[in-house]
């Protein structure tokens, strides 16, 4: 998902065109102000860490675009492509490496292994919004 800095800063669209372009398909999307109760469930795993609080009230601050994107790898693939955690040490050519400079504001969440994956597109999606289509260039795509 697009954080609020990311949002706020108008790179939506950027990101997308970059998932897209790689040949992943968006099967899901929603723009919205992320309600505390999911804020709270997404990052359970950081409830007592010493940036809960702030990371917490940042993703509660302002809209976010969540988004579902599949595609063969696609949970290590996206990971690769948003880049370390910490965006003054994140690889130029990433989301984070080239977009952003504080880990506080570092523009992009993405799920960090299939489990989690799963997880977060229940919490955030019921399965009737996750939709099902062929994008033309598939055969092109995939050996
Ligand atoms: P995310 O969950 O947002 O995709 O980020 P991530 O996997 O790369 O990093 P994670 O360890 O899950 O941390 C979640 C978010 O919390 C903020 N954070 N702040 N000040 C700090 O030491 C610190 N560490 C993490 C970041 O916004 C990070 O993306
Ligand atoms: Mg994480």
């Amino acid at each position: 998902m697009v954080k609020p800095d990311g949002v706020a800063r108008g790179l939506i669209g950027g990101i997308i065109q970059r998932f897209e372009r790689k040949g992943l398909k968006l099967v899901a999307a929603r723009f919205e102000r992320i309600p505390e109760k999911r804020v709270l469930e997404q990052y359970r795993e950081h409830l007592e860490k010493p940036f809960f609080p702030s990371l917490r009230h940042f993703i509660e601050s302002g809209p976010c675009f969540l988004m579902v994107w599949e595609g063969k790898n696609a949970v290590s693939v996206v990971r690769k492509m948003i880049g370390t955690t910490n965006p003054a040490e994140a690889e130029p050519g990433t989301i984070r490496g080239d977009l952003a400079l504080d880990t506080g504001r570092n523009v992009i969440h993405a799920s960090d292994s299939p489990a989690s994956a799963a997880r977060e597109i229940s919490l955030h999606f019921s399965p009737d919004e996750i939709i099902t289509y062929k994008r033309t260039d598939e055969p092109s795509l995939y050996e």
